[in-house]
């Protein structure tokens, strides 16, 4: 069973992966993490994350050790992360672990859940359940300012919001695999939900699907 759940930056889809893999025991995969630990890792060798030389080598180094480093959770890996994922070569050289992972999730798991930007159209384009999470660009903002104070960091919400914009440009504009939802993808607008409503949504279109 894989469910693939993709969307813009701070929509939900992350909570929203998350809880579906707990509650059916599933595998869980952020693959928006491969793509920060590449970026980080190119600026941390002191590179441009643009130069596709720098970022191939970074993405064909990458170890499954790297995904836990908690820089990753940065503005700057993020943006990082949306140069080099523009770069075809590199999202070829991740794509076999992203499958593989899918195909066969870890420790014999029943099912797996990747959440990212490319999930339900180019990684698992058979995927059992697609969903597409997304809310308006103001209330991801409202979000991820939010999470940034809360965890103690400065932030000052118009640059959230501008940010927010720049990546959405990028991620949707590109022409290696853009953001966009799978013509069978189910489009869950959490604008105005909590993550339970998200949840809740999720679920009763999860076990339609799957009786
Ligand atoms: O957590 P947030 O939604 O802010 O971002 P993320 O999912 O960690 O992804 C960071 C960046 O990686 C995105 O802005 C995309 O450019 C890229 N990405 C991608 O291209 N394809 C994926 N499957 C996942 C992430």
């Amino acid at each position: 069973m894989i469910v693939a759940v993709d969307g813009p930056a701070a929509s939900g889809k992350g909570t929203l992966a998350r809880r579906i893999a707990a509650h059916f025991q599933y595998a869980y995969l952020d693959t928006g993490k491969i793509y920060r630990a590449v970026g980080q890792s190119v600026l941390t060798a002191g590179r441009d994350p643009e130069n596709l030389e720098a970022a191939l080598q970074a993405a064909r180094a990458l170890d499954v050790k790297d995904l836990a480093n908690p820089e990753l959770s940065s503005d700057t890996a993020a943006v990082a992360a949306s140069k080099v994922a523009a770069l075809e070569p590199v999202r070829a050289a991740l794509l076999g672990f992203q499958k593989e992972f899918a195909a066969s999730p870890p420790e014999g798991m029943a099912g797996a859940v990747l959440d990212g930007r490319d999930i339900g159209t180019v990684i698992c384009p058979d995927a059992h359940v697609k969903l597409f999470v997304t809310a308006d660009v103001e209330e991801r903002a409202r979000r991820r300012h939010k999470e940034l104070l809360d965890n103690g960091e400065a932030s000052i919400y118009s640059r959230v919001l501008q940010a927010l914009k720049d990546r959405d440009a990028r991620d949707s504009n590109r022409s290696a695999a853009p953001l966009k939802a799978a013509s069978d993808a189910i489009v869950i607008d959490t604008t105005a939900m909590n993550p339970d409503e998200a949840f809740a949504t999720a679920l009763g279109f999860i076990q339609k699907h799957t009786d």
